[in-house]
């Protein structure tokens, strides 16, 4: 694992969008993206770039279940807003939501992963060290599968939101294994509230209570971050 801290904001999402840039030029052709507020300023860097992502594939980590696609907090809407509007891919896809048997769009979207060679895929992390929505104790075999969100993340969620109340119970995302076939991964950590997931990350632990330690045992990760350790 490669870290890099980076202290001045700006420069971090330059360097983000240098990475990516760099990896497009080598030649990857599928890209998996994530959501949430840590993302906003890389997709406005990629916004207003003249990056080409049109004979790219994207694929999400994750969606809502059972919220209606065109709610502005569903991970639809929010990629639309935030990149698929001004930079298309080839194809985007994100697992349904609103499918009537989450269970089997899971599996669906699992196939979908397994028949892409996924060369990248960006990350946040949860203030518990989640990765996409895979809360602690999530297996490391786990591959796409439905999610009930913890308390934690329900309750850092409901500032997109009118109440907690709105923030949705289940997710669908795709599991630690789906990220760990990627090539090359991305992790993005900025704030306070990440200190704890990104030390247990360094400090070498490698434990299903802290998703995020699972990096661990990737051979290509970057991890950038405007924390000191
Ligand atoms: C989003 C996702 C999540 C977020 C994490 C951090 O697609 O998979 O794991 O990356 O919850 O969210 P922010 O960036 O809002 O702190």
């Amino acid at each position: 694992m490669q870290l890099e801290t980076v202290k001045d904001l700006d420069q971090l999402y330059t360097r983000a969008f240098q990475l990516i840039e760099e990896q497009k030029d080598n030649g990857a052709k599928t890209f998996g993206l994530a959501t949430g507020g840590t993302m906003l300023p890389l997709y406005e860097r990629i916004r207003n770039s003249s990056i080409d992502f049109s004979n790219c594939e994207s694929v999400n980590l994750d969606e809502y279940v059972g919220l209606p696609k065109e709610h502005p907090e569903s991970y639809l809407s929010f990629m639309t807003q935030q990149l698929f509007k001004e930079k298309p891919f080839k194809n985007s896809h994100l697992p349904n939501g609103e499918a009537t048997n989450p269970e089997e769009e899971a599996k669906r979207y699992e196939e979908l992963l397994q028949s892409l060679t996924l060369d990248f895929q960006l990350l946040g992390v949860g203030e518990n060290g989640h990765i996409g929505f895979n809360e602690p104790g999530t297996s490391f075999d786990s591959e796409t599968h439905v999610v009930d969100l913890t308390p934690s993340t329900r309750t850092a969620n409901a500032r997109f939101f009118e109440s907690i109340d709105e923030v949705p119970e289940k997710a669908i995302t795709m599991g630690i294994k789906s990220i760990m076939r990627a090539k090359y991964i991305l992790l993005i950590a900025v704030g306070e509230k990440k200190r704890d997931a990104i030390k247990s990350l360094i400090d070498g632990n490698v434990t299903e209570e802290v998703p995020v330690t699972v990096l661990n045992n990737h051979s290509n990760v970057i991890v950038l971050t405007d924390l000191d350790f």
